[in-house]
């Protein structure tokens, strides 16, 4: 055995008594991995303490708002894997993607048709209509829709708090008796992630881009169904081949076209899977 096989061995060894096979299972898989990285890539000592010093500061940055790993997990693709792996729905079920990190909680209800802007704002008026079914195809009342989406200077109001109204583009709206839903909003526009911490210099440092395409956020919740959160995309913004954190599914990309009452309009029909 060589030297690296050697210390591989006698490292996972060290696992073998894990009173919880489960952490053991992950945190030996960890270990593997971390270790065909290093010799991958052949990482000299200085790479390693750089690796060091990024993971630091990526914790520095963290407070109860800004949790920059879950960024950094969103621009590496794994939260999107994660996603996959863990909320696979049932085929002909409408496909999810990342929360994302501007969901704040206790949206104000609002009537069908009534619109989430709370402030001035120039973008493109606009009405996303829909209607939520089950598996089967039955309408599903009283769903409950909970949207929320950056205003036309790219901000969420929870990242401007006193510069937007706290509940501007947010709300809860329910399905009435024929599974449908309303929301009347502004056209979502791109939006570049946070990136003035180690996530986002990861980015720039290797040429990437951290900017979003524009999407409106949809969390959609009925008793004995799966929760459903996931976007609805507008097929006219940039960066839907690059999103700078892989959430871009196509079967969530929506055109708005002028509808009869010369409103701005898309489509967006759910289908529910079950719990
Ligand atoms: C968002 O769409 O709100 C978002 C998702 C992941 C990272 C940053 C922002
Ligand atoms: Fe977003």
């Amino acid at each position: 055995m060589n030297q690296h096989a050697e210390l591989i061995s006698e490292v996972l060894a060290r696992y073998d008594q894990s009173p919880n096979p489960r952490l053991a299972e992950i945190t030996k898989a960890a270990i593997r991995h971390l270790h065909a990285f290093v010799e991958e890539v052949g990482l000299q000592h200085d790479e390693w303490f750089t690796g060091i010093q990024f993971l630091t500061a990526t914790g520095k940055i963290c407070d109860d708002v800004r949790q920059e790993y879950i960024l950094l997990s969103d621009t590496l693709g794994v939260s999107t894997l994660v996603e996959t792996i863990s909320h696979a729905g049932s085929a002909g079920s409408t496909e999810n993607t990342v929360l994302g990190p501007f969901f704040v909680p206790g949206s104000p209800e609002r009537a069908n048709g009534e619109s989430m802007l709370e402030d001035d704002d120039a973008g493109d008026r606009v009405i996303i209509r829909g209607r939520v079914t089950n598996l089967s195809g039955e309408p599903l009342p009283g769903v409950k829709v909970d949207a929320w989406q950056n205003a036309s200077s790219g901000f969420y109001a929870c990242q401007q708090p006193g510069g937007q109204h706290s509940f501007n583009l947010r709300g809860v709206y329910r399905t009435d008796d024929d599974g449908t839903f309303a929301i009347r909003t502004i056209r979502p526009v791109p939006y570049p992630i946070p990136d003035d911490g180690p996530a986002g210099k990861l980015l720039k440092d290797n040429g990437r881009s951290w900017w979003r395409p524009g999407h409106t956020h949809l969390w959609f919740s009925l008793d004995g169904f799966k929760p459903l959160i996931t976007h609805l995309f507008d097929s006219e913004s940039d960066y839907l081949l690059n999103d700078a954190v892989f959430g871009v599914r196509d079967s969530l990309v929506r055109t708005f076209t002028t509808d009869a009452d010369g409103e701005l309009a898309t489509t967006f029909d759910v289908v529910l899977d079950d719990a």
